[in-house]
């Protein structure tokens, strides 16, 4: 068995850029311009337009288009923002000031909150596991005033893009660096002083669970599989009996296929199949940090897909937690195998009301959707909407895919109640197969199978890599 290499979480990087509200103007400083307000020949103000000039003795003054006021959308603004800190960054420019004025007289003082990610995204860089020293950034906000809703919105962005960033390093960490034993160990520091309950399930307790579902995949590596439960539950019990979300991540540390085994050409990025996990971990952290009021638990279960000896093979059967017997015909299916079991573990168990899953699932979603929308499918339209309109919000991009009857029967099996794989639609009914855990309840699943890592950034607030998509959506959904 290969030795795994331990590599600390720094938690610095998390905190690696601090922004504060003043009134002075710093010598290297930031200023924003509507598309239109200053007509040069150099320089028009269009969306993501920037114009350097030097100021006074050897300062630096950059100037960023904000584009058309009627093409505002959300997440604009945290791309104006990072546009600035990445050419900051580029420089080496450790200390900046930006003039906010623009940006909030036209937009609001709300959008603060998309500078604050925007800024502290945009000096991101991928960890670096061989040199340990994290570059800091002092940022300054100009051009507002000093008041307590501004800095708390900046804080809250602040926590946010720090949440991203978790997200990202956790997806970016090779395979035999971050074992499912050491993702857990990794969210259990990062709850630390936090009200956040966490607790690991070892592969003991799955057993004795019964979650054969989760188990077919969990028992295929030497790394053996755990379930990672966290519980924010701040609201107390009688004003909100009950009343809990649950957040289930897919925590796939790498996925070869299994005896399904992926070419070499599909191989590329396994490492990257927790990353739903990630961000449900990541959105947990930024609740808690920003004290919001709702109650939130996060399960992941977390394990690799390997070839063991002993481990499954299509056409074998097993049984789930919560009873349901599965045919498994495609062991690359195994997303849905172990959500199955979190999802029913979160509902059972934990007594959730309703329950999102967010995870890396299926190749048909990518190539649909491409790298910058992930798909969605919803069960009861109230929570539906409030998870729409949390993501119109954010300015994360979610295309609701619908099913039919047809659909369902689609993974019905001849031998148990449910296959893990069908003729067609395989989106569409890979999702369905997790909402047969989800039974009744308002339910809502993410595939972000094309949008979690990016060979090239599509917005200015990512790197290549892992992009911590879902963080903030989920986030928004629950302080509601
Ligand atoms: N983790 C993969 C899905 C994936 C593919 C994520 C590409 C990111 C990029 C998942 O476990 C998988 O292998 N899905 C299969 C399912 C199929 C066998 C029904 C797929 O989509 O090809
Ligand atoms: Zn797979
Ligand atoms: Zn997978």
């Amino acid at each position: 068995m290969q030795k795994t290499e331990k590599i600390p979480y720094r938690r610095e990087r998390m905190s690696a850029v601090s922004i504060n509200l003043q009134e002075q103007i710093m010598e290297n400083h930031v200023t924003f311009y509507m598309e239109g307000e200053k007509e040069t020949s150099v320089f028009h103000g269009k969306f993501l337009e920037k114009w350097a000039e030097l100021s006074g003795q050897g300062g630096f003054r950059l100037l960023v288009g904000m584009g058309k006021d009627e093409d505002r959308e959300s997440g604009r603004v945290r791309e104006i923002c990072a546009c600035a800190a990445r050419e900051m960054k580029e420089r080496d420019i450790r200390e900046f000031s930006c003039d906010v004025g623009p940006i909030v007289s036209a937009w609001g003082q709300e959008v603060l909150k998309e500078a604050a990610e925007g800024i502290v995204l945009g000096l991101y860089s991928m960890e670096r596991l061989s040199d340990q020293e994290e570059k800091t950034w002092k940022a300054a906000f100009t051009g507002i005033p000093c008041d307590e809703t501004a800095q708390r919105l900046i804080r809250e962005g602040e926590v946010l893009a720090g949440a991203v960033i978790f997200a990202r390093d956790m997806v970016n960490r090779p395979a035999n660096c971050l074992r499912p034993e050491d993702f857990a160990a990794q969210i259990t520091a990062l709850m630390e002083g936090l009200p956040v309950e966490t607790q690991i399930l070892p592969l003991s307790r799955l057993r004795e669970e019964g979650m054969g579902a989760f188990l077919a995949v969990g028992e295929s590596s030497a790394y053996p599989p755990c379930m990672m439960v966290m519980r924010y539950l701040p609201k107390k019990a009688g004003e909100s009996a009950g009343d809990i979300t649950a957040l289930v991540g897919k925590g796939v540390m790498c996925d070869t296929g299994g005896y399904c085994i992926k070419g070499s050409q599909s191989m590329a990025g396994i490492k990257g199949d927790m990353a739903g996990g990630a961000a449900v971990a990541a959105a947990i952290y930024a609740l808690a940090v920003n004290g919001v009021s709702a109650n939130v638990i996060g399960v992941i279960p977390m394990c690799e897909n390997r070839i063991a000896p002993g481990s499954m093979i299509p056409g074998d059967v097993v049984r789930a937690g919560d009873g349901t017997l599965v045919e498994i015909l495609n062991t690359d299916a195994e997303g849905r195998l172990i959500l199955a079991d979190a999802v029913s573990y979160a509902l059972r168990r934990e007594h959730a009301e309703r329950v999102v899953d967010i995870a890396t699932l299926t190749g048909a979603m990518a190539r649909m959707f491409g790298n910058s929308i992930s798909g969605m499918m919803a069960q009861g339209e109230e929570f539906c909407q409030k998870f729409l309109a949390a993501a119109e919000y954010t300015g994360e991009r979610f295309c609701r895919v619908p099913w039919y009857r047809e659909h369902e029967k689609m993974i019905k099996s001849e031998i148990a109640d449910i296959k893990n794989v069908s003729d067609s639609c395989p989106a569409i009914t890979a999702g369905l197969f997790i909402r047969h855990f989800a039974g009744e309840k308002p339910w809502i699943h993410l595939d972000i199978a094309g949008t979690a890592d990016v060979d090239r950034p599509v917005f200015a607030w990512q790197e290549k890599g892992a992009t911590g998509v879902g963080v903030l959506t989920m986030y928004e959904l629950c302080k509601g």
